[in-house]
Protein backbone atom coordinates (compact mmCIF):
# COMPACT_ATOMS: atom_id res chain seq x y z
CA UNK A 1 0.00 0.00 0.00
CA UNK A 2 1.39 3.29 -1.14
CA UNK A 3 0.04 5.64 1.75
CA UNK A 4 -1.29 3.93 4.26
CA UNK A 5 -1.57 6.47 7.42
CA UNK A 6 -2.90 9.78 6.45
CA UNK A 7 -5.79 10.92 7.46
CA UNK A 8 -8.38 10.20 5.58
CA UNK A 9 -11.41 12.58 5.83
CA UNK A 10 -13.43 10.94 2.96
CA UNK A 11 -13.95 7.64 5.22
CA UNK A 12 -16.67 9.22 7.14
CA UNK A 13 -18.53 10.97 4.41
CA UNK A 14 -18.87 8.01 2.39
CA UNK A 15 -22.85 7.35 3.01
CA UNK A 16 -25.70 9.42 3.88
CA UNK A 17 -25.98 7.36 7.13
CA UNK A 18 -21.95 7.70 8.20
CA UNK A 19 -22.51 11.87 7.17
CA UNK A 20 -25.35 11.84 9.36
CA UNK A 21 -24.16 10.45 12.26
CA UNK A 22 -20.92 12.16 12.33
CA UNK A 23 -22.97 15.82 12.05
CA UNK A 24 -21.72 18.03 14.35
CA UNK A 25 -24.56 20.86 13.98
CA UNK A 26 -28.14 20.54 13.83
CA UNK A 27 -31.07 22.98 13.21
CA UNK A 28 -34.29 22.12 15.11
CA UNK A 29 -37.35 23.88 14.84
CA UNK A 30 -37.49 25.24 18.34
CA UNK A 31 -34.09 27.57 17.76
CA UNK A 32 -36.05 29.85 15.47
CA UNK A 33 -37.86 33.12 16.12
CA UNK A 34 -40.28 33.89 13.48
CA UNK A 35 -40.93 37.71 13.41
CA UNK A 36 -43.79 39.26 12.23
CA UNK A 37 -45.21 43.19 10.95
CA UNK A 38 -48.39 43.97 12.60
CA UNK A 39 -50.16 46.63 11.15
CA UNK A 40 -53.00 48.92 12.89
CA UNK A 41 -55.80 48.97 10.02
CA UNK A 42 -59.83 48.23 10.24
CA UNK A 43 -59.33 46.23 7.36
CA UNK A 44 -59.62 42.66 8.70
CA UNK A 45 -58.16 41.52 5.51
CA UNK A 46 -55.41 43.80 5.68
CA UNK A 47 -52.68 41.16 3.82
CA UNK A 48 -49.90 43.52 1.81
CA UNK A 49 -46.58 41.57 0.31
CA UNK A 50 -43.34 43.22 1.50
CA UNK A 51 -42.02 43.89 -2.12
CA UNK A 52 -38.29 43.42 -0.94
CA UNK A 53 -39.08 40.24 1.12
CA UNK A 54 -40.69 38.08 -1.01
CA UNK A 55 -42.62 35.95 1.14
CA UNK A 56 -42.99 38.39 4.45
CA UNK A 57 -46.52 40.27 5.13
CA UNK A 58 -47.81 43.52 6.67
CA UNK A 59 -50.19 41.46 8.51
CA UNK A 60 -54.06 42.84 10.05
CA UNK A 61 -54.71 41.32 13.69
CA UNK A 62 -56.57 39.05 11.81
CA UNK A 63 -54.63 38.46 9.27
CA UNK A 64 -51.45 37.42 11.94
CA UNK A 65 -53.41 35.30 13.74
CA UNK A 66 -54.54 32.94 10.64
CA UNK A 67 -50.87 33.38 10.01
CA UNK A 68 -49.43 31.84 12.99
CA UNK A 69 -52.06 29.34 13.55
CA UNK A 70 -50.47 28.28 10.26
CA UNK A 71 -47.30 28.44 11.68
CA UNK A 72 -48.03 26.85 15.23
CA UNK A 73 -49.52 23.43 13.29
CA UNK A 74 -46.44 23.21 11.52
CA UNK A 75 -44.15 23.51 15.28
CA UNK A 76 -43.56 27.20 15.27
CA UNK A 77 -42.66 27.92 19.03
CA UNK A 78 -41.64 31.35 19.36
CA UNK A 79 -42.76 35.24 17.26
CA UNK A 80 -40.82 38.45 17.38
CA UNK A 81 -43.47 41.09 16.66
CA UNK A 82 -43.26 44.66 14.80
CA UNK A 83 -45.84 46.62 14.90
CA UNK A 84 -46.67 49.56 12.49
CA UNK A 85 -49.04 51.93 13.87
CA UNK A 86 -52.09 54.30 12.45
CA UNK A 87 -50.07 57.32 13.71
CA UNK A 88 -46.90 58.62 14.45
CA UNK A 89 -45.45 61.05 16.49
CA UNK A 90 -42.60 62.88 17.91
CA UNK A 91 -42.38 60.73 20.85
CA UNK A 92 -43.08 57.56 19.50
CA UNK A 93 -46.33 56.92 21.69
CA UNK A 94 -47.88 53.78 20.00
CA UNK A 95 -45.04 51.57 21.37
CA UNK A 96 -46.13 52.53 25.00
CA UNK A 97 -49.97 52.48 24.61
CA UNK A 98 -51.55 50.03 26.40
CA UNK A 99 -53.69 49.39 22.97
CA UNK A 100 -51.00 49.93 21.02
CA UNK A 101 -50.59 47.58 17.90
CA UNK A 102 -47.84 45.60 19.65
CA UNK A 103 -49.95 45.02 22.82
CA UNK A 104 -53.24 44.10 20.80
CA UNK A 105 -51.10 41.56 18.74
CA UNK A 106 -49.62 40.08 22.50
CA UNK A 107 -53.48 39.83 23.33
CA UNK A 108 -54.33 38.03 20.45
CA UNK A 109 -51.69 35.69 19.94
CA UNK A 110 -51.23 34.61 23.79
CA UNK A 111 -54.99 33.90 23.88
CA UNK A 112 -55.59 32.05 20.71
CA UNK A 113 -51.94 29.78 21.03
CA UNK A 114 -51.16 30.19 25.16
CA UNK A 115 -47.77 27.50 24.60
CA UNK A 116 -46.31 30.11 22.13
CA UNK A 117 -43.16 32.33 22.58
CA UNK A 118 -44.38 35.73 22.17
CA UNK A 119 -41.55 37.80 22.12
CA UNK A 120 -41.73 42.05 21.81
CA UNK A 121 -39.41 44.15 19.97
CA UNK A 122 -38.88 47.52 22.59
CA UNK A 123 -38.38 50.11 20.37
CA UNK A 124 -39.69 53.21 19.29
CA UNK A 125 -38.52 53.58 15.64
CA UNK A 126 -41.71 52.17 14.43
CA UNK A 127 -43.69 54.80 16.25
CA UNK A 128 -42.05 57.72 16.31
CA UNK A 129 -42.60 60.27 13.04
CA UNK A 130 -38.99 60.78 12.79
CA UNK A 131 -37.86 57.27 12.63
CA UNK A 132 -35.00 57.32 15.09
CA UNK A 133 -35.42 54.60 17.91
CA UNK A 134 -35.14 57.28 20.23
CA UNK A 135 -36.34 61.07 21.19
CA UNK A 136 -35.58 63.43 19.09
CA UNK A 137 -36.55 67.27 20.21
CA UNK A 138 -39.81 67.92 18.67
CA UNK A 139 -38.82 69.58 15.31
CA UNK A 140 -35.33 68.97 15.09
CA UNK A 141 -33.85 67.57 12.68
CA UNK A 142 -29.95 67.84 13.09
CA UNK A 143 -30.47 63.79 13.86
CA UNK A 144 -29.25 63.89 17.69
CA UNK A 145 -30.91 61.35 19.20
CA UNK A 146 -31.18 61.87 23.51
CA UNK A 147 -30.53 59.01 25.35
CA UNK A 148 -31.29 59.14 28.71
CA UNK A 149 -34.67 60.55 28.45
CA UNK A 150 -35.48 57.54 25.97
CA UNK A 151 -35.06 55.47 28.61
CA UNK A 152 -38.72 56.15 30.55
CA UNK A 153 -40.71 55.36 27.30
CA UNK A 154 -38.62 52.52 26.43
CA UNK A 155 -39.08 51.30 30.28
CA UNK A 156 -42.55 51.99 29.81
CA UNK A 157 -42.64 50.11 26.59
CA UNK A 158 -41.16 46.87 28.02
CA UNK A 159 -44.25 46.94 31.00
CA UNK A 160 -46.87 47.70 28.71
CA UNK A 161 -45.71 44.67 26.37
CA UNK A 162 -45.62 42.61 29.30
CA UNK A 163 -48.72 43.61 30.65
CA UNK A 164 -49.96 42.56 27.43
CA UNK A 165 -48.44 38.95 28.05
CA UNK A 166 -45.22 39.21 26.40
CA UNK A 167 -43.02 36.12 27.23
CA UNK A 168 -40.42 38.19 26.28
CA UNK A 169 -38.78 41.43 25.48
CA UNK A 170 -36.16 42.61 23.19
CA UNK A 171 -34.91 45.78 23.14
CA UNK A 172 -33.73 47.09 20.24
CA UNK A 173 -32.74 50.68 20.11
CA UNK A 174 -29.54 50.64 21.56
CA UNK A 175 -29.43 53.34 23.89
CA UNK A 176 -26.98 52.97 26.76
CA UNK A 177 -28.74 51.73 29.92
CA UNK A 178 -32.09 50.72 28.02
CA UNK A 179 -31.48 47.10 29.33
CA UNK A 180 -31.10 48.35 33.12
CA UNK A 181 -33.90 50.56 32.94
CA UNK A 182 -36.35 47.89 31.35
CA UNK A 183 -35.37 45.31 34.32
CA UNK A 184 -35.43 47.99 37.09
CA UNK A 185 -39.28 48.91 35.39
CA UNK A 186 -40.55 45.45 35.22
CA UNK A 187 -39.20 44.00 38.48
CA UNK A 188 -40.85 47.13 39.85
CA UNK A 189 -44.59 46.10 38.28
CA UNK A 190 -44.55 42.50 39.19
CA UNK A 191 -42.38 41.20 35.85
CA UNK A 192 -39.52 39.94 37.31
CA UNK A 193 -40.10 36.67 35.78
CA UNK A 194 -40.25 38.07 32.03
CA UNK A 195 -36.69 37.72 30.47
CA UNK A 196 -35.01 40.40 28.34
CA UNK A 197 -33.88 39.44 25.17
CA UNK A 198 -31.38 42.11 24.40
CA UNK A 199 -30.22 43.22 20.94
CA UNK A 200 -26.49 43.48 22.69
CA UNK A 201 -24.84 43.70 19.55
CA UNK A 202 -26.54 45.54 16.66
CA UNK A 203 -24.30 46.84 13.87
CA UNK A 204 -25.21 50.21 11.62
CA UNK A 205 -25.76 48.36 9.17
CA UNK A 206 -27.21 48.54 5.09
CA UNK A 207 -28.44 44.64 5.53
CA UNK A 208 -31.93 46.51 7.26
CA UNK A 209 -32.73 48.04 3.94
CA UNK A 210 -35.70 45.74 3.24
CA UNK A 211 -37.13 45.86 7.02
CA UNK A 212 -37.20 49.24 7.03
CA UNK A 213 -39.77 49.22 4.45
CA UNK A 214 -41.39 46.42 6.33
CA UNK A 215 -41.93 48.50 9.54
CA UNK A 216 -42.09 51.55 7.79
CA UNK A 217 -39.26 52.66 9.77
CA UNK A 218 -37.05 54.61 7.78
CA UNK A 219 -35.03 57.53 9.52
CA UNK A 220 -36.44 60.88 8.15
CA UNK A 221 -32.80 62.70 8.95
CA UNK A 222 -29.83 61.54 9.66
CA UNK A 223 -29.21 58.05 10.14
CA UNK A 224 -28.69 55.84 13.36
CA UNK A 225 -24.58 55.39 13.64
CA UNK A 226 -24.21 57.67 16.65
CA UNK A 227 -26.06 54.35 18.46
CA UNK A 228 -26.05 50.96 16.03
CA UNK A 229 -22.08 50.10 15.95
CA UNK A 230 -19.36 50.55 13.20
CA UNK A 231 -19.46 47.37 11.25
CA UNK A 232 -15.74 47.99 11.42
CA UNK A 233 -15.98 47.21 15.15
CA UNK A 234 -15.39 43.25 16.77
CA UNK A 235 -14.09 43.94 19.98
CA UNK A 236 -16.22 46.83 20.89
CA UNK A 237 -18.96 43.75 20.85
CA UNK A 238 -17.33 42.65 24.03
CA UNK A 239 -18.02 45.82 25.59
CA UNK A 240 -21.50 46.04 24.77
CA UNK A 241 -22.17 42.12 25.18
CA UNK A 242 -20.46 42.56 28.93
CA UNK A 243 -22.82 45.63 29.93
CA UNK A 244 -25.76 44.49 28.96
CA UNK A 245 -24.83 41.30 31.51
CA UNK A 246 -24.58 43.56 34.10
CA UNK A 247 -27.72 45.09 33.42
CA UNK A 248 -29.48 42.04 33.74
CA UNK A 249 -29.83 40.64 29.90
CA UNK A 250 -31.13 37.36 29.74
CA UNK A 251 -30.13 36.37 26.02
CA UNK A 252 -27.44 38.30 23.73
CA UNK A 253 -28.45 39.06 19.90
CA UNK A 254 -26.20 39.60 17.53
CA UNK A 255 -27.41 41.37 14.15
CA UNK A 256 -27.07 41.21 11.95
CA UNK A 257 -26.12 37.67 11.39
CA UNK A 258 -24.35 35.94 8.26
CA UNK A 259 -21.63 38.71 8.13
CA UNK A 260 -21.13 38.42 11.56
CA UNK A 261 -20.28 35.07 12.38
CA UNK A 262 -17.39 35.80 14.25
CA UNK A 263 -19.00 37.95 16.58
CA UNK A 264 -21.39 35.51 17.49
CA UNK A 265 -18.68 33.04 18.14
CA UNK A 266 -16.98 35.48 20.23
CA UNK A 267 -19.85 35.92 22.51
CA UNK A 268 -20.35 32.28 22.42
CA UNK A 269 -17.38 31.51 23.46
CA UNK A 270 -16.92 34.48 26.32
CA UNK A 271 -20.22 33.97 27.76
CA UNK A 272 -22.56 31.91 29.01
CA UNK A 273 -25.44 33.61 28.17
CA UNK A 274 -27.95 32.10 25.13
CA UNK A 275 -26.55 34.07 22.26
CA UNK A 276 -29.42 34.90 19.37
CA UNK A 277 -28.63 35.24 15.67
CA UNK A 278 -30.80 37.64 13.53
CA UNK A 279 -30.49 36.81 9.91
CA UNK A 280 -32.14 40.24 8.47
CA UNK A 281 -34.29 41.46 6.24
CA UNK A 282 -31.50 41.91 3.67
CA UNK A 283 -29.94 38.53 4.47
CA UNK A 284 -33.36 37.04 3.64
CA UNK A 285 -34.01 39.43 0.13
CA UNK A 286 -30.93 38.67 -0.98
CA UNK A 287 -31.19 34.39 -0.82
CA UNK A 288 -34.67 34.93 -1.99
CA UNK A 289 -33.79 36.98 -4.97
CA UNK A 290 -30.81 35.00 -6.01
CA UNK A 291 -33.15 31.82 -5.80
CA UNK A 292 -35.90 33.20 -7.27
CA UNK A 293 -33.82 34.11 -10.54
CA UNK A 294 -32.38 30.32 -10.41
CA UNK A 295 -28.95 31.33 -9.38
CA UNK A 296 -28.78 29.65 -6.13
CA UNK A 297 -31.33 26.11 -4.88
CA UNK A 298 -32.92 28.49 -2.09
CA UNK A 299 -33.99 26.02 -0.03
CA UNK A 300 -30.16 24.37 0.20
CA UNK A 301 -28.79 27.81 0.74
CA UNK A 302 -31.68 28.33 3.76
CA UNK A 303 -30.40 25.11 5.36
CA UNK A 304 -26.54 25.87 5.18
CA UNK A 305 -27.34 29.29 6.79
CA UNK A 306 -29.12 28.58 9.25
CA UNK A 307 -26.89 25.37 10.35
CA UNK A 308 -23.58 27.97 9.64
CA UNK A 309 -25.55 30.09 12.63
CA UNK A 310 -25.08 26.93 15.18
CA UNK A 311 -21.87 25.46 13.92
CA UNK A 312 -20.60 29.71 15.19
CA UNK A 313 -22.23 29.16 18.85
CA UNK A 314 -26.13 30.46 17.82
CA UNK A 315 -28.36 29.18 20.23
CA UNK A 316 -31.04 31.14 18.90
CA UNK A 317 -31.87 32.04 15.45
CA UNK A 318 -34.56 35.08 14.24
CA UNK A 319 -35.12 34.46 10.71
CA UNK A 320 -37.54 35.04 8.29
CA UNK A 321 -37.14 31.23 7.12
CA UNK A 322 -39.00 30.32 10.12
CA UNK A 323 -41.73 29.25 8.17
CA UNK A 324 -39.93 27.92 5.16
CA UNK A 325 -37.96 25.38 7.19
CA UNK A 326 -40.82 24.26 9.21
CA UNK A 327 -42.69 23.36 6.43
CA UNK A 328 -39.96 21.79 4.43
CA UNK A 329 -39.33 19.57 8.00
CA UNK A 330 -43.23 18.41 8.16
CA UNK A 331 -42.48 17.03 4.44
C1 LIG B 1 -35.56 48.59 14.84
C2 LIG B 1 -35.16 47.30 14.23
C3 LIG B 1 -34.56 47.14 12.98
C4 LIG B 1 -34.48 45.77 12.76
C5 LIG B 1 -35.00 45.14 13.87
N1 LIG B 1 -35.40 46.10 14.78
C6 LIG B 1 -34.18 48.12 11.97
C7 LIG B 1 -33.17 49.12 12.21
O1 LIG B 1 -32.48 49.17 13.23
O2 LIG B 1 -33.06 49.95 11.32
C8 LIG B 1 -33.95 45.15 11.50
C9 LIG B 1 -34.41 43.80 11.20
C10 LIG B 1 -34.18 43.35 9.82
O3 LIG B 1 -33.55 44.00 8.98
O4 LIG B 1 -34.65 42.25 9.52
N2 LIG B 1 -35.06 48.97 16.00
Amino acid sequence: MDYPSFFRGRRLRKTQNLRDIVRENVVRSEDLIMPYFVVETDDPDFRKPISAMPGQFQLSLDQLEKQVAEGVALGMHSVILFGIPAKKDYKGSGAYAGDGIVQQATRRLKKAFPELIVITDTCLCEFTDHGHCGLVKQGDTTGEVHNDPTLKLLAKTAVSQAEAGADMVAPSDMMDGRVAAMRQALDANGYAHVPIMSYAVKYASAFYGPFREAAESTPQFGDRKTYQMDPANGREAMREAMADIDEGADILIVKPGMPYLDIVRTLHESFDLPVAAYQVSGEYSMIKAAADNGWIDGTAVMMESLTAFKRAGAKLIITYFTEDFLRLQSK
